[in-house]
């Protein structure tokens, strides 16, 4: 083995990023002609839409054209799943911001300036802007969902202690440094080159035909990376795209839409906010012994995305713990604001956040450490009384077989210190009348794999050129999270040959077709493993010629440091290459792979959804100053589970990167509509996200060193999102602090994100 995976590589690159040396979607040389377009908002929650008036804006420098529901050739419903978004609004709007048409013009301020002008006539309609509103009115996107186990009202009854609470959690804006982008090309014989900073170029590829009402084969989409993603980009990046689509349709010009900042946050959908109601029955130990959970997510208007999130948070509201007889219910309501999207961790997130606050509750309620209840709680190979079954398997009847929870939380607590620090923070506490620490310690437990199993397939491409050198094409996208680089080490290892030989290009939907979003954290799993098959194609093709040559067999081949070592030669990769092709043996090969195991039942949410588990468990200690409400993160300690990892370096960035990011939603990050539904926090601004100031001082991250038990590529596991749900050890810090802080033993009422006047407002309620 060359071991090009498994070691800390840079990022393929990062150092021409940092140079301001590639090419991201507004980079890209314009064509001559290319117009720049700009969104015409709406400007009411609903409403009838009785006109557009354009003529002012038309006649302002530069202007070109308007772009309205009329010029959508095709279909002027877009081709989302659940069909239920129109491309552009034809006699209704639907929320604040809805994008009713275009201002095409010669440069983007042009654009911009002019799309202000436009006039909608606008009939007010009655608005549902919350989730209060919409379970009172019945206003859903999608039905309801109920997953059962066990008896749980029986179950409540006869529990020792019972605890009813409610939790409010909030959106979160994805805020990728690069808003969102499409660059459309009118080619010859209506075809179509879309340039789109997108997560899923095989979905806009079909979004953008529908639209046109053309095939899909005459759509190229090309990405060669975004500027962050993080779930924004799945589809929102395909209403941008399919927009400058039309809009080049009608004019037969190129036409560029680059939405600015604020654009953006008023367009695109966000995290779903979630509302919760708890009730739970657990024995004096902590141990719950009934659950009845109610989640309602508010989804916008339209279902996007809400369907597969809704129930990924159901999927996840047990995190690590066995819940014996329970009750879930997943309202997805519908309310007349953006449509909300995935946003990494997918639901999952407001899915463990809810069984943690409970089990935080149940500790208190009890005066335990939580720890304690949460360690009473686990996934165990445990006998559940009175009959065969253990404590191994989920609510959704997938059971939990590699259960690492045990061992790595209690290594987690001895090398965080927990207990003793525990004590510290209440003698520390005891001795500072202002200034309150609190402590936490929380583990993730997250499902690999597309809910929906379809998705858990991928294809790639893998070249080599006779000078022995090769190109990777996937059919995942690079956001920033390395899976290019990835890709790129498993390629050169399966090859025996140098990182730096290998160059992974431009996702693009004419090389790989079908793909499926890079999402759930699977890319490296999906695509790695698929190109790692086509390179172990061409390398079987080159071991069956060098055989040939040295009459052995193909087994006895290595291909090692750039050499392919026979029994009686070795030869350098590149003569191995040249002799190969003057041979006529084909270097370059396609590879598929499809995730094994999976299966689950739509309707009942049951089955083995997930090919595997990440975990791992953080420990938080936070300071708050019960004067103002400010919070501060003081130390972290991180132990997380990535099996054998491809690239630790990359790993240990995206566990610090996803745990600040979850930090953000839970602290500073407020997403604030007002009565109008308009949505007020939609610039930096008045929307805060962490910056490096707000990094722990102390951050230690630490890798669980076993691989993957599944057969996983390298023995990895995907990383992508389960880190962002560590954060959740912050809230649950700063609950304790509050606690701590009032001293009374009471129950903390505490809602997402804990900024600093939601904290001071937790204190009060004293
Ligand atoms: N890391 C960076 N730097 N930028 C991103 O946009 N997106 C996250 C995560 N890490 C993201 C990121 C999300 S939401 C997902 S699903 C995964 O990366 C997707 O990539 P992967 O499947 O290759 O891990
Ligand atoms: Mo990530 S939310 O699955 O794009």
């Amino acid at each position: 083995m060359s071991a090009q995976a498994g070691q800390s590589l840079a990022h393929e690159s990062a150092a021409a990023q940092v140079a301001g040396a590639v090419t991201y979607i507004d980079d890209i040389a314009e064509v001559r002609g290319t117009l720049h377009a700009a969104p015409i908002l709406s400007t009411q929650a609903h409403a009838r839409l009785l006109g557009v008036n354009a003529s002012a804006a038309l006649a302002m420098p530069g202007v070109v054209d308007v772009v309205l529901a009329a010029d959508v050739p095709g279909d002027k419903v877009l081709a989302a799943f659940a069909g239920d978004e129109p491309v552009f609004p034809t006699d209704t709007v639907q929320y604040l911001g809805q994008v009713v048409g275009l201002v095409l013009a010669r440069s983007a301020a042009q654009a911009r300036h002019a799309a202000r002008k436009v006039q909608l006539q606008l009939e007010a309609l009655p608005a549902i802007l919350s989730i209060d509103a919409a379970l009172a009115a019945q206003s859903y996107v999608l039905p309801p969902v109920f997953v059962r186990r066990g008896a749980p009202e029986t179950a409540l009854e006869a529990s020792a202690h019972t605890l009813h609470g409610t939790l409010e959690v909030g959106g979160q804006e994805h805020f990728y440094l690069e808003s969102q982008i499409a660059y459309a090309l009118p080619q010859e014989q209506n075809q179509w080159l879309v340039y789109s900073s997108t997560q899923h170029p095989g979905e806009l590829q079909h979004w953008v035909a529908h639209a046109l009402g053309i095939d899909n084969h005459a759509v190229r989409v090309e990405c060669r990376r975004m500027g962050g993603g993080f779930g924004g980009k799945e589809t929102q990046a395909g209403h941008v795209a399919v927009w400058a689509a039309v809009a080049a349709h009608k004019t037969g010009q190129a036409v560029k839409l680059r939405l600015d900042r604020d654009d953006d946050f008023l367009i695109t959908g966000k995290r779903h906010p979630f509302a919760y109601e708890y009730r739970a029955g657990f024995d004096a130990s902590g141990r719950l012994t009934a659950l009845k959970l109610q989640m309602a997510a508010n989804c916008g208007f339209s279902a996007d995305l809400s369907g597969p999130v809704a129930d990924r948070a159901v999927f996840h509201c047990d995190n690590a713990y066995y819940l014996s007889d329970v009750e879930i219910a997943s309202y997805r309501c519908k309310t007349h604001c953006q449509s909300h999207t995935a946003f990494r961790g997918f639901g999952g997130p407001q899915g463990v956040i809810v069984i943690e606050a409970i089990l935080g509750d149940i500790a208190r309620h009890l005066g335990l450490d939580p720890l304690d209840v949460r360690l009473r709680n686990l996934y165990s190979d445990e006998a559940v009384p009175g009959g065969a079954l253990k404590r191994d398997t989920t609510h959704y009847q997938m059971k939990v077989e590699d259960n690492i929870l045990l061992p790595l939380i209690s290594q987690l607590e001895q090398t965080a210190q927990y207990r003793s620090r525990v004590q510290a923070v209440a003698a520390w506490n005891a001795g500072n009348a202002v200034l309150k620490r609190g402590l936490a310690l929380t583990p993730v437990k997250f499902g690999i794999s597309f809910t929906a199993t379809l998705f858990n397939q991928a294809g790639a491409l893998v070249h080599v050129y006779t000078d022995g050198s090769v190109q990777v094409n996937h059919g995942g996208t690079e956001m920033g999270q390395g899976l290019h680089t990835k890709v790129a080490q498993i390629v050169a290892d399966e090859l025996g040959i140098g990182f730096e030989r290998v160059l992974c290009t431009a996702s693009d939907t004419s090389k790989v077709p079908n793909a499926s979003a890079t999402a759930a954290s699977s890319g490296t799993d999906l695509n790695g493993r698929a190109a790692q098959f086509a390179a172990r194609h061409v390398r079987d093709n080159l071991a069956a010629f060098v055989c040939g040559m040295d009459g052995c067999g193909a087994g006895a081949i290595r291909f090692e440091a750039g050499q392919v070592i026979s029994p009686k030669t070795t030869r350098s990769f590149e003569d191995v290459v040249r002799q190969a092709y003057a041979n006529r043996i084909q270097l370059w090969s396609d590879g598929f792979y499809r995730t094994p195991k999976i299966h689950y039942d739509k309707t009942t949410l049951t089955g083995r959804p997930f090919y595997y588990f990440a975990y791992g468990a953080a420990c938080t200690e936070v300071a708050i100053d019960t004067l103002t409400g400010e919070s501060r993160v003081l130390r972290v300690d991180i132990l997380h589970d990535v099996g054998r990892s491809i690239n630790p370096a990359i790993d240990i960035g995206q566990i610090e990167g996803g745990f600040v990011q979850g930090m953000g939603w839970l602290t500073t990050e407020e997403l604030v509509w007002n009565s109008a539904g308009l949505l007020t926090t939609h610039a930096p601004s008045t929307y805060k996200i962490p910056t490096a100031g707000d990094v722990p001082k102390h951050f230690h991250v630490a890798l669980w060193p076993q691989p993957n038990q599944e057969d996983n590529v390298f023995g990895s596991k995907a990383v992508g999102e389960p880190p962002f749900m560590l954060a959740i050890s912050v809230f649950e810090a700063l609950r304790d602090a509050v606690a701590q802080a009032r001293g009374d033993g009471t129950a903390v009422s505490l809602n997402a994100p804990a900024t600093a006047e939601n904290v001071l407002r937790s204190l009060r309620a004293l």
